[in-house]
């Protein structure tokens, strides 16, 4: 999940990270106030900033210096509905005024390549860090993170060593630093980004803006981070289906997908996608991921397909269960009553293909139910290609 400019602001400053003083507005008014009262720390200046989840606000207008609250309520006026990068402005940050000297770059990430992290750093910071990489790759130092040791004093100074700072800045930053990795590993973030770390005219360092990633993987550590999710963006089906612990992810396709085991539904996507390609003209591709796990009750079965028939995009489904520790005959079961639990909701054809642990009997189980919904598949490309011309042709 990534956090708007204004959460990481907030979550630097939970782990100390310098920033200034920042509030939200979601009208002019709002803006006005909060211009008035954060205004009196900076001689009535305030930033105006745009929240939205993309980078380059500044460059598209969305980012600009009020000299009075009055000025601050007329640009969160222009602000707020303007579309940035197909974003719509919704939310404004009214940041306290900084008296730049000069502008740096710092970021943590993951490297997934290399198995560790990394973090980059560089004296030229601001709006146009990408172009520089490009560019003059050598201003921005890259410097390998040991997961087991983070960014410590030692390492920080490392950082800002080879990014060629002065000893003085340098010294500086450097618990700057140790902060935003506190930042990075408390919050299990899978980036922090500040661009841009500014040095003030008094010689102060401070975080302006700030980018950060947070794992989902580690949201049962993380209590608070529920709390950071911008509801009202959440697709309403992953909504529902998070609501019920599914793995879920919505595509844009028109064949619905359960399957057990991430991999088996990874796979299952590229069959249906093939045999999409193959057999219908590409009018058939998969709608979503859908893992429903090891178990496969028929509570959990029934939950899968009640979100999967509620996508209107969906004209059939295909489920593609490979039985293990749950023998097929259970996870027959589980189809069965999940069909009945459903009763007229399931309206759209179902392929069904069946493989590993007591497979027979779970198609005799099927087959004996003969719900007029219902195909049965033995193999798992034949399933696919029944799927998407059933799709196709719905
Ligand atoms: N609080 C602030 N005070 C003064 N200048 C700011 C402030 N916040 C941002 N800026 C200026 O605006 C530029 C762009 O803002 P930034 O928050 O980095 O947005 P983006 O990266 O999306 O363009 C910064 O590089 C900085 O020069
Ligand atoms: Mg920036």
């Amino acid at each position: 999940m990534d956090l708007f400019e204004y959460q990481a602001r907030d979550v630097f400053e939970k782990h100390g990270v310098p920033v200034l003083a920042g509030a939200v507005a979601t009208t002019p008014e709002q803006a006005r106030a909060a211009a008035e009262e954060i205004g009196a720390k900076s001689g009535g200046v305030t930033v105006v900033k745009a929240q939205v989840k993309t980078g380059g606000r500044g460059k598209a207008g969305g980012v600009k210096v009020a000299k009075s609250a009055e000025e601050a309520e007329q640009l969160a006026a222009q602000i707020l509905g303007m579309d940035i990068k197909g974003h719509t402005v919704k939310t404004v940050m009214i940041a306290q005024g900084a008296r730049i000297a000069e502008e740096y770059y710092f970021s943590i990430l993951l490297d997934r390549a290399n198995r560790t992290y990394l973090a980059m750093c560089s004296k030229e910071g601001g709006m146009d860090i990408e172009q520089l990489a490009v560019e003059r790759p050598e201003a921005l130092a890259k410097i390998a993170v040991d997961p087991n040791v983070g960014i410590d004093t030692a390492k920080a100074q490392e950082i800002v060593d080879a990014a060629g700072f002065d000893a003085e800045t340098g010294a500086k930053i450097v618990p700057v630093l140790e902060k935003l990795w506190d930042v990075y590993q408390g919050e299990d973030a899978t980036l922090v980004e500040v661009n841009p770390l500014v040095k003030t005219e008094d010689g102060d360092i401070v975080a302006l803006d700030g980018k950060v990633s947070l794992d989902a993987n580690a949201d049962f550590r993380q209590p608070d981070h529920a709390a950071l999710e911008d509801k009202e963006a959440a697709d309403p089906l992953e909504a529902a289906a998070k609501e019920k612990d599914l793995n879920y992810v919505k595509l844009d396709g028109n064949v619905g997908i359960i399957g057990n085991g991430a991999g088996l539904v990874m796979s299952t996507l590229d069959v249906v996608a093939y045999a999409g390609e193959e057999h219908t003209g590409g009018v058939s591709k998969p709608a979503n991921f859908l893992d429903i796990g090891g178990g496969a009750s028929a509570e959990v079965m029934s939950n899968g397909l009640h979100i999967i028939l509620g996508d209107p995009q969906v004209k059939a489904v295909f489920v593609n269960v490979f039985g293990g520790i749950t023998a097929c005959d259970a996870v027959a079961d589980g189809i069965v009553a999940a069909l009945d639990n459903l009763g007229d909701e399931a309206t759209k054809p179902l392929v069904v293909r069946l493989d590993g642990n007591n497979v027979e009997e779970g198609r005799r189980i099927l087959a004996e139910r003969n719900h007029p919904l219902v195909t049965i598949e033995e193999t798992m490309d034949g399933a696919a290609q029944k799927a998407a011309e059933l799709a196709a042709a719905n």
